[in-house]
């Protein structure tokens, strides 16, 4: 499947998603043989560059941004041999016929069926420009070979969503949409669905008999950098909750699929959307926080607050940080709360999903009340840190019985010694082969929006805010404590 020839269209050419993600992704492939033997990368941006302007240009991405460091100049030339800059205006219609052209052409020369992938790395607002014009030019009517790639945010609402799908489905079929949701594409994520479907010994725990809840946290030191003018129209709630955060938390939830089929996968964490309960009014001032950074120091720097940063409103009540807690209502996850957090500029920057076991139904050893005693606890740490841990109670080496929690510990870095691919990789790997399981369905988005939308409206109407209300280096407005704190746990983070 890797060997069929592929031409990749990148809009957003020069920007910068393909300079420090998509073109190191593909530079990558290439060194580990993934690339088919004949590809071509055009990057479209209205700049007057030459191809070899461009090839430079992303030279240095690449040196700057591929895991494996600076490039070598013989691979590199061979590489970029494939790609292509278009200077052409997104907006024109003589863009689309020269693509047009240009894939014919390619065709010729390759013969036999050639793939090709229409990236859409740009802002949303261009997405329906893009998508009418490939679709007026029929671009994309071989439907097993054609596929167009979308990145978030995917609609700002339930309805833009919609709008959007409704859009994309009129001139596309599901089957050539690629929705892109980066965190499905990282290496520990994928594990987790390995974790509990290749291993028979956690089916028969994983669920409200063993399980007293689950945590997923995912915090960025990171501010919002350069990205201020869209991360105002979004917040955490739009940018990393309605998609990165309710994926974990689907596949953590799903039911085992039948096949790692693409839509039976698709299907099962659905059927996880579908069951989260709904969020009422009344729920809203215990269930979910929200928070937002003020100016402080990381490690030495002094930082700003977030109404100080470059794009931002002064007077913003944009949240940086959010907390929930969801239910969901199947027999197998009835009770158990779902406790999930992100933000930015905090103290550590972690991902981690937490699955804390149920205590032990009686003690049997005379000092095991001692506080050290703690349940078991298996931490799926996806980043920085690689890890998977098992915390189990042991005894301690001694005459008397002193019982301590121990890990038991699955490391990558210990474990394997190979280099482990980057998110893009894999997803690009995917867009190629036509493989959709690690992309999100049109309805997996809408049902997240849909969940999601009576928190967004009730935030929307309730502007009159503390904010900031977390400083800098820190682990979120204390609200966010009390929020777990209230039913008897806390937040976990790694030591
Ligand atoms: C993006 C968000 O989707 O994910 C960013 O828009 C966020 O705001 C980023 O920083 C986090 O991704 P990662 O891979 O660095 O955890």
């Amino acid at each position: 499947l890797k060997d069929k020839p592929t031409v990749f269209i990148i809009f957003g050419g020069t920007g910068d998603l393909a300079w420090r993600k998509l073109v190191p992704a593909l530079y990558n492939l290439y060194i580990d043989k993934w690339m088919p033997k004949e590809f071509a990368v055009i990057g479209n941006g209205r700049s007057k560059l030459s191809d070899d302007d461009f090839r430079e240009t992303l030279k240095e991405g690449v040196d700057q941004f591929s895991r494996r460091g600076k490039v070598d100049n013989e691979v590199w030339n061979n590489f970029s041999k494939h790609l292509y800059f278009q200077s052409a205006d997104i907006k024109n219609v003589s863009t689309y016929k020269d693509l047009g052209k240009r894939i014919r052409a390619f065709k010729k020369e390759w013969k036999g069926d050639v793939n090709v992938i229409f990236y859409l790395a740009v802002a949303p607002r261009f997405f329906t420009t893009i998508a009418e014009n490939i679709a007026a030019q029929k671009l994309a009517t071989d439907v097993a070979h054609s596929r167009i790639v979308i990145e978030k945010p995917f609609g700002h609402d339930l309805e833009s969503a919609r709008e959007l799908n409704k859009l994309l489905c009129g001139m596309f079929d599901e089957s050539q949409i690629y929705r892109i949701d980066h965190y499905l594409g990282k290496e520990t994520v994928q594990n987790i669905m390995t974790f509990r479907f290749a291993n028979a010994i956690m089916e028969p725990v994983w669920n409200r008999n063993y399980i007293d809840h689950v945590q997923i946290s995912v915090s960025e030191q990171l501010g919002v950098g350069g990205r201020g003018g869209y991360y105002d129209e979004a917040g955490a709630l739009r940018d990393m909750v309605q998609n990165h955060l309710l994926q974990l938390l689907c596949l953590v939830a799903m039911e085992p699929p039948v096949t790692f089929d693409a839509d039976e996968v698709r299907n099962r964490k659905v059927d996880v959307l579908h069951a989260m309960r709904r969020f009422h009014a009344e729920d809203l001032s215990h269930m979910v926080v929200r928070g937002q950074y003020g100016p402080g120091w990381i490690e030495g720097d002094e930082v700003p607050g977030y109404r100080q940063e470059d794009g931002v409103n002064p007077e913003s009540n944009t949240e940086t940080f959010a907390a929930l807690k969801f239910f969901i209502d199947n027999w197998r996850w009835q009770g158990v709360p779902f406790y999930v957090r992100t933000g930015k500029r905090m103290h550590q920057s972690a991902s981690l999903v937490t699955i804390q076991f149920k205590d032990v139904p009686h003690y049997v050893f005379p000092n095991a009340s001692n506080e050290n005693w703690q349940q078991n606890r298996l931490v799926m740490s996806i980043q920085p840190e690689m890890s998977i841990r098992l915390q189990v109670q042991a005894k301690r080496p001694g005459l008397d019985m002193t019982i301590n929690p121990v890990d038991m510990v699955f490391d990558y870095k210990g474990t394997y010694d190979t280099d482990t691919p980057e998110a893009y990789e894999t997803l690009l790997l995917d867009t190629m082969v036509g493989d959709q399981t690690l992309f999100m369905r049109g309805d997996q988005v809408e049902a997240a929006w849909e969940l999601l939308m009576p928190v967004l409206n009730a935030w929307e109407s309730k502007q009159s805010l503390n904010f900031p209300n977390y400083s800098a280096d820190s682990w979120g407005p204390e609200i966010a404590e009390a929020l777990i704190a209230r039913d008897g746990f806390h937040w976990f983070t790694l030591p």
